[in-house]
């Protein structure tokens, strides 16, 4: 990898004014494929900030290249990680743009959200879900130490979830 990508990539929060670059990433085919039974409401994640979610863009040089989200699985509102205990954080991510995959910018991009993750002292681990035919994503998580938990159920998708623990973060 590009050892200068850790020092070009930033992630900002999201603001209302990234709407329309989301819901274009939304359509790319690398967005779909990682979720393709669920399209996002930029309108009402945008427009309802809650505290158990963070949403970020990443930035490289200041073009934006990439989405993350971090939540607190025990708060968050719809269920969808079912009676998760406290203490834990899920992580979403995506690049934006075919032709950014693969230039080492979502390993930057995860090894920032791991930093906030574990940030914050009460959290002991954190979560992925990739679908469970996703088997490039599970190599992702895997190089970034993350192990295989289970084969669940999320929503419509079957997912294989990932943990990494504390312990194992190499932050
Ligand atoms: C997964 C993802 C964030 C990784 O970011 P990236 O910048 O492409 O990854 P890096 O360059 O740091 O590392 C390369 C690795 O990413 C993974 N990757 C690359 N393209 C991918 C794709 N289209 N889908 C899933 N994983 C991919 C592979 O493991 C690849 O390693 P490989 O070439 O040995 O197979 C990015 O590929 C992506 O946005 N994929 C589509 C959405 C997705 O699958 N998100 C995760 C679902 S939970």
């Amino acid at each position: 990898m590009d050892v200068s990508v850790k020092r070009r990539l930033r992630l900002r929060p999201v603001t209302w004014s990234d709407k329309s670059l989301l819901e274009h990433w939304d359509s790319q085919p690398q967005v779909i494929a990682a979720n393709p039974n669920e399209r996002w409401n930029w309108q009402a994640e945008l427009g309802h900030p809650t505290d158990w979610c963070r949403q970020y863009i990443a930035e490289h040089d200041g073009h934006p290249i990439g989405f993350v989200q971090i939540i607190d699985p025990a708060r968050e509102e719809s269920g969808f990680w079912g009676e998760a205990v406290p203490g834990l954080r899920a992580i979403d991510i995506w690049i934006g743009e075919p032709d950014q995959l693969g230039k080492g910018y979502g390993t930057t991009m995860m090894q920032l959200a791991l930093a906030h993750c574990f940030a914050v002292a009460e959290v002991n681990a954190v979560l992925v879900d990739p679908l469970a035919d996703n088997r490039r994503a599970h190599r992702f998580y895997e190089r970034l130490g993350f192990h295989f938990l289970e084969q669940r159920r999320m929503g419509g998708d079957i997912c294989w979830i990932y943990r990494l623990e504390r312990h194992e973060w190499l932050g």
